[in-house]
């Protein structure tokens, strides 16, 4: 589309890759709510432009959201979309996220998830743009430690799949670049994990094929496009046997990003952060949770409640690789960031409904009447 000649109120444009996918369209909405001006670079590979089209419409700022089509791995396309404007930073959410499908197509993921990492911070680097602010995933903290996770708690140990060594190796690629870089500032986001959607029902998760993760499961339970639930395991060391995990509304996420970017957009750094600058220089790192940790029966139960009947549910064996219990220690967000997650599962299911009835194939249809 058309590059937006318009100013924002803030005067600061922002890059976002990815943009058009479920947290990064749920963040646009932020970001332009509070005065920024979004370029969306996306290869539509796992979104498509109806959810921008739909954030112009939510915010009735149109001209504050431009988009590119460009796969992130080609050099010039990315090089071509930082020119004719400086941003004051990039939100960099593109990436493959499919954990199963990375342990079948791992070349792929590294590829897709490396490769066009690189591009953008060398295509950063000639814009002169100094901030990057990354959607890394508590996938990083593994099995190295017992929940909360900390910030400082150890990464890397008992990550399980090619989709997390990602994120762990582009957490270290862009540490790197920082040190070696006064130039560059990195903010590293550690999402746990994200549900639910925008309170209006007009943006949401749309996932391609059978659903990996419970909520966007439990979404196609509840209306009518998969049969049951299946809890996988209920003899996990927890308080009621199902594994316990930190869900996250996606709108409260979206939050975290404006607060991050609002603490370090225009070389500025917030107070708090002696022990990253002392572990890395310039690079900052943040838990995105609530520090609450929710059972699958706790999920089920709320989502009942909100369906005023029984989601049909029964139980099976453990998944491998599934940990009994991660949730975010959240303090250093709050402290730092001054950002604390607000809403519950209850909205998360409530919101997550919402969207899920009035698109029950998402983008791809208008609502039904
Ligand atoms: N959703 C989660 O549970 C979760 C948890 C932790 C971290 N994350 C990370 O947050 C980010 C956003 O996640 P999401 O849930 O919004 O995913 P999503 O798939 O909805 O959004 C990702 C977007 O990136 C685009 N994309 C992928 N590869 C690209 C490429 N090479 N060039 C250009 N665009 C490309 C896709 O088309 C899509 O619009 C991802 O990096 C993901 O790994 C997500």
């Amino acid at each position: 589309m058309a590059a937006s000649s318009a100013t924002p109120a803030t005067g600061e444009w922002i890059m976002v890759t990815g943009g058009a996918g479920y947290i990064g369209s749920h963040t646009l909405v932020e970001l332009i709510g509070a005065g920024f001006g979004c370029r969306v670079v996306d290869n539509f590979s796992n979104s498509c432009e109806e959810s921008l089209r739909r954030v112009q419409e939510l915010t009735g700022k149109p001209d504050m959201l431009d988009w590119v089509n460009a796969d992130l791995r080609d050099e010039a396309a990315v090089a071509a979309a930082f020119e004719g404007r400086k941003f004051g930073g990039v939100i960099h959410f593109a990436g493959l996220k499919a954990v199963g499908k990375s342990v079948e197509e791992p070349l792929a993921y590294y590829d897709n998830n490396i490769v066009g990492t690189l591009v953008l911070l060398r295509q950063m680097r000639k814009a002169g743009c100094g901030l990057i602010i990354f959607s890394s995933s508590a996938t990083v903290y593994g099995d190295g430690s017992e929940p909360p996770f900390a910030e400082t708690a150890p990464v890397g140990r008992g990550v399980t799949n090619p989709y997390g060594w990602t994120k762990f190796m582009l957490e270290q690629v862009m540490i790197d670049a920082a040190r070696a870089d006064e130039g560059l500032r990195v903010v590293l986001l550690r999402y746990f994990n994200p549900v639910g959607a925008h309170a209006s029902g007009r943006i949401g998760e749309d996932p391609v094929g059978i659903p990996n993760n419970l909520m966007p499961y439990v979404l196609q339970v509840a209306v009518g496009r998969r049969k049951e639930l299946t809890v996988f395991g209920e003899d996990y060391a927890t308080a009621d046997g199902t594994a316990e995990r930190d869900y996250v509304h996606v709108v409260d996420l979206a939050k975290g990003h404006l607060a991050a970017l609002s603490a370090f957009v225009g070389g500025k750094a917030p107070a708090g952060l002696e022990e990253d600058e002392a572990a890395h220089p310039r690079t900052a790192v943040f838990n995105l949770g609530t520090g609450n940790a929710i059972s699958v029966k706790q999920v089920v139960t709320a989502m009942s409640a909100v369906l005023g009947r029984e989601l049909p549910h029964t139980f099976g064996p453990r998944r491998a690789g599934d940990l009994a219990r991660v949730f975010a220690d959240t303090s250093k967000a709050e402290r730092v960031l001054g950002w604390k997650a607000g809403l519950t599962i209850e909205d998360m299911c409530k919101d997550g409904w919402r969207w899920q009835q009035a698109n029950p194939r998402g983008f791809r249809d208008e609502p039904a009447e």
